[in-house]
């Protein structure tokens, strides 16, 4: 298949390489669902920009060190916790755990989130109740335990110009509706609007909290998406840029959003899609 994206030009030899800066030096952060796809990317860019990382897994304790490793050679400390995001005692075991490994916290990445995806008439309760459970209610807890964190703290001048940033991982479907995925589009939507109300909430104490909604990112969760080159073919119909997204990128935007270059930024969105929210219909003319 690799081979098949080369000849085709879908691959992405043209994706920049930008020399690393420590924009993030010295920081601690903290990286839910760590261990894979965008997470893992976005632990390994904070890393190369110099914070130290807490890598979040909730099952896979090897890949999840794997993810610690790949950090720590941008020498940086990186430890693993696991937590299920959902379950409140164990976000705050977490917490708890990571603050006293690195003594403090700068960053939280809530990242952790999944699909389990069905025709609306067909979706159990169980799959809404999961699906909402990780990627909303395990975003408000953790987020909850940082902002207390970062109150506690205050600034810390010599790190940052303010008192702790938090990422919230959105997707487009914060904004597009997605038909057999109502789940996964309500925990997005309710993460847009959780993510600004925090926002406005705890500005005054110098806490940001933005959120990046990623397009269509080559990762395991939708590799169905991507994974033959029909399906690949339809995905390009969705994207105007022409090219599936990498998860360097996300990291890449994460790392300016989490950084003072980016301190007037307070509770907006950030799309990483190749233009997926621009009516791609109506790319020629409509
Ligand atoms: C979903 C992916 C999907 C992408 C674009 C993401 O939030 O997790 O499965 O490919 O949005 O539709």
């Amino acid at each position: 298949m690799e081979d098949y994206y080369k000849e085709q030009g879908l691959l992405q030899p043209h994706l920049p390489k930008i020399p690393a800066q420590r924009i993030l030096a010295g920081q601690a952060a903290l990286v839910t669902g760590a261990n894979s796809g965008i997470g893992r990317a976005v632990a390994e860019a904070l890393a190369e920009a110099g914070a130290h990382v807490a890598v979040n897994y909730v099952v896979g304790p090897e890949s999840a060190e794997e993810a610690a490793k790949a950090a720590r050679a941008f020498g940086v400390k990186a430890i693993t916790v696991q937590a299920d995001v959902s379950d409140e005692a164990q976000v705050q075991a977490m917490f708890r755990k990571v603050v006293a490994e690195f003594g403090a916290l700068d960053i939280l990445v809530n990242n952790a989130g999944l699909q389990a995806d069905a025709a609306f008439d067909a979706m159990t309760l169980a799959q809404w109740n999961k699906v909402l459970g990780v990627n909303l209610t395990g975003q408000f807890l953790c987020a909850r335990e940082a902002v207390r964190q970062f109150k506690l703290q205050g600034v810390r001048p010599e790190l940052s110009c303010c008192a702790g940033k938090i990422l919230c991982m959105s997707s487009v479907h914060e904004t597009i509706p997605w038909a057999g995925h109502v789940n996964y589009a309500a925990s997005k939507g309710g993460v847009m609007m959780m993510m600004k109300s925090i926002s406005q909430e705890v500005a005054q104490h110098r806490i940001r909290v933005n959120a990046i909604a990623p397009g269509a990112i080559r990762t395991p969760i939708n590799t169905q998406a991507w994974s033959t080159p029909e399906a690949y073919n339809a995905l390009m119909k969705l994207v105007p840029y022409k090219r599936i997204g990498e998860a360097v990128e996300i990291g890449r935007a994460a790392v300016w959003l989490l950084s003072d270059y980016s301190d007037y930024v307070n509770g907006t969105t950030l799309f990483v899609d190749g233009g997926m929210t621009l009516y791609p219909g109506f790319e020629a003319g409509g």
